[in-house]
Formats: C-alpha cells, sequence, structure tokens
C-alpha cells in the first residue's frame, strides 16, 4: 500500500505505522482530523511530502465531521481544523503549502451545496496524493541522470516511499538509478535520533532490492575522506528563494565535507517544499524535540545519559546553498544562481499546474 491512503470503503485514513518500522509493518487508521494531527506530531507518518499529504486526508475527515448547516460555519470549523494539522510540525512546508491548496477549495465559490464541498475537498486531497507520486516519478529520472554505473552514494534521513505518498524524494532518485541496472552502493547514516536511515531506509532498500551498507553518521565525514564517496543525495524540508535547505539533523556537516572533498550534493526537492517567501535559510523555522527522543536510547540494554542529563534536540538544520552543487526538482535539474533558477523552476510548476487544473 501507499505510505497515506483514504480508503473509500471505510471513509478514513490508512498509514503506515512507521515509528513501528522494521520490526513490524503495522497499518494505523484514523477517523478524526484530531487522530491525523497526533499521528504527524507523533511521526506515525513523516517525511515533508507526506505529512503534507496526511494533513489532506485529514482536512477530508475534519469536512466530514462538521456539523455545520451553513457555509460560513462549515468553513470556520476547516479553518480551525486546518490550524490545527498546521501546528503539528513547524519545519517542513508541506504541510502549510497542502492545507493552502486544500482551503483554497473549502472557500470556491463554485462549489455551493455542502455535499459538494465535501465531495470537492476530498477529490483534491486524492488528487494531491497522486500528484506527490507522479512529481516523485519525474524527480527520481531527472536525479538518476546524475548517477554514473559503479558509484557509491551517501544518503542521510529517510527520503523514500515511506517519506511521501510513494517511490521517494533523494531515495526514489537511488531506486530508480537501481531499477534503471546502474552498479550502485548506497551509504546510509543511520540518523540520529530517530534512527530513520537504520530503520527505515535500510528497511526500503531490503524491499527494493538496493545495494546498501548502513553507517553511524559519524563515518560519513571518513568515507568522504578516504574518496568511497561518489556523489550524494538527500532531501528537504523546505528551501529557501535563494537556495538554502532545511533537512534532517546533520545535513548540513555532509554538505561541509562533501564540499571540502569536492563530492557533489544535490538536495531532491518538489517544488512544493521550495519556499519562495522566505529570502534566506536563517528564517526556516526549525523543530525542537522532545529531549526523550536523545536519552531514552539503550545500550546493552542501559540508558545511554544519566538520568536528569541536560539535552538540545534540534530535528533540521539549515546547509547554505554555496555547499548545493544542484537541486533536483520535478522540473529538471536546477544549478546557481538559485536566487533567479529555482524560482523560474517554482513558477513554471505552477503555471503548469495552473493550466491542467
Ligand atoms: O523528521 P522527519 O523524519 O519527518 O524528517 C524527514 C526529513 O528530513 C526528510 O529528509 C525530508 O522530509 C525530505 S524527504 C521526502
Amino acid at each position: 500500500m501507499r505510505t497515506v491512503e483514504w480508503d473509500t470503503n471505510r471513509q478514513l485514513v490508512k498509514m503506515i505505522d512507521q515509528r513501528k518500522l522494521p520490526s513490524v509493518c503495522e497499518i494505523a487508521e484514523f477517523s478524526d482530523y484530531n487522530g491525523v494531527a497526533m499521528a504527524i506530531r507523533e511521526m506515525v507518518v513523516r517525511g515533508a511530502p507526506a505529512i503534507g499529504a496526511a494533513a489532506a486526508f485529514g482536512l477530508a475527515l475534519a469536512a466530514q465531521q462538521s456539523r455545520a448547516t451553513s457555509r460560513p460555519e462549515f468553513e470556520q470549523d476547516l479553518n480551525s481544523a486546518a490550524q490545527f494539522l498546521r501546528a503539528t510540525r513547524p519545519t517542513a512546508v508541506n504541510l502549510a503549502w497542502a492545507l493552502e491548496r486544500m482551503m483554497r477549495v473549502v472557500t470556491n465559490p463554485e462549489i455551493t451545496a455542502l455535499a459538494d464541498v465535501r465531495q470537492a475537498i476530498l477529490n483534491e486531497a486524492q488528487r494531491l496524493a497522486d500528484e506527490d507520486v507522479e512529481i516523485n516519478l519525474r524527480m527520481a529520472r531527472h536525479g538518476a541522470a546524475l548517477i554514473k554505473d559503479g558509484d557509491t552514494i551517501l544518503h542521510h534521513c529517510n527520503t523514500g516511499s515511506l517519506a511521501t505518498v510513494d517511490w521517494g524524494t533523494a531515495l526514489g532518485v537511488i531506486r530508480m538509478a537501481n531499477e534503471q541496472g546502474k552498479k550502485i552502493h548506497v551509504l546510509l547514516d543511520e540518523t540520529r535520533p530517530l534512527l530513520q536511515g537504520a530503520r527505515l531506509s535500510a528497511w526500503e532498500c531490503e524491499q527494493y532490492h538496493i545495494p546498501y551498507s548502513l553507517i553511524v553518521d559519524n563515518a560519513a565525514g571518513h568515507f568522504m575522506r578516504t574518496g568511497e564517496v561518489n556523489i550524494c543525495f538527500v532531501g528537504t524540508d523546505r528551501a529557501a528563494a535563494n537556495g538554502d535547505i532545511a533537512n534532517k539533523i546533520g545535513t548540513y556537516k555532509v554538505a561541509v565535507v562533501a564540499k571540502e572533498n569536492g563530492i557533489p550534493f544535490f538536495p531532491v526537492v518538489p517544488t512544493s517544499t521550495v519556499d519562495l517567501s522566505l529570502p534566506t535559510g536563517d528564517a526556516i523555522p526549525i523543530e525542537e524535540r522532545d529531549s526523550a527522543e536523545v536519552t531514552e536510547l539503550t545500550l546493552f540494554g542501559r540508558a545511554v545519559a544519566p538520568v536528569g542529563a541536560k539535552v538540545r534536540n534540534p530535528a533540521f538544520d539549515v546547509t547554505p546553498y554555496k555547499y548545493v552543487t544542484g537541486i533536483v526538482t520535478e522540473y529538471g535539474v536546477v544549478y546557481p544562481p538559485y536566487g533567479i533558477n529555482l524560482r523560474q523552476a517554482v513558477e513554471a510548476e505552477q503555471a503548469k499546474v495552473r493550466r491542467t487544473a
């Protein structure tokens, strides 16, 4: 199944429960938007495009739940549900992007009957989810052209099917190169604290038969300095207008060491992840998560930190554009100057969506 999908018969949202992988692949079901908000906050579902799609389906549930009998009441209900969903995680802009897109349907004056608005909201969520898969495939083809036979690729976090509706961003590029028959090997950063690399990316590499080795985050620099890495691919939670990118904590260190060693570093970024309203990455809000994520790991059955240890736990960091070789989008690979070329890619994509709407 897809990472997030709508069950038409039972009118609810189903998600692969990513907290339980790789031990068990369990499906979680949500029939109200509060549950979807919890799922995003607690990372049942995670990854920028996947949480955007989950929020869109969450709003479709809110539309079903609303007991409003007038349009203004209905819009008020949906507006507060959208705000509630939006507050769950601050960094990935896909969440706000998806909800804004959904709210345009909620307030569309051309659809008048409430039953029709409810149906249109669900249709829009389905369309958004389907488009995500199609966009990922387009990025995968553009990105795979950058990979040569024999390459060893460094990858951070999880950016595969599980981080999207299906297929993936950076890991989707790698999967495409593998399916094209290129002989590749992937070094997967385990990605502390929540180990998305070890738990999720390694699991996906097993599913898709992608040759990989799991490495601790601290080994990435070693392999880059010793010449064992040819190219790096990462995902992105929000890109600013100048090409700065926010991604999973540790990405910045990967990018700096890559540049120092002359290794190309490519974020794979759907245009829905680009926030042209922010001039630089300094304005991107960085989520800080619970200290338990850092301290509650055990080693040999024992706690890894003393009781009461003080913790800082930023979930993301910003990589300045000067470390970014190129940005893989569904429109193609965008190169500097990003201030001009990234905007052009986003606007071209938006114009295309308007033409096909
Ligand atoms: O905290 P997470 O697991 O949601 O973080 C995910 C990432 O940082 C991904 O790299 C990012 O969402 C882009 S991949 C689709």
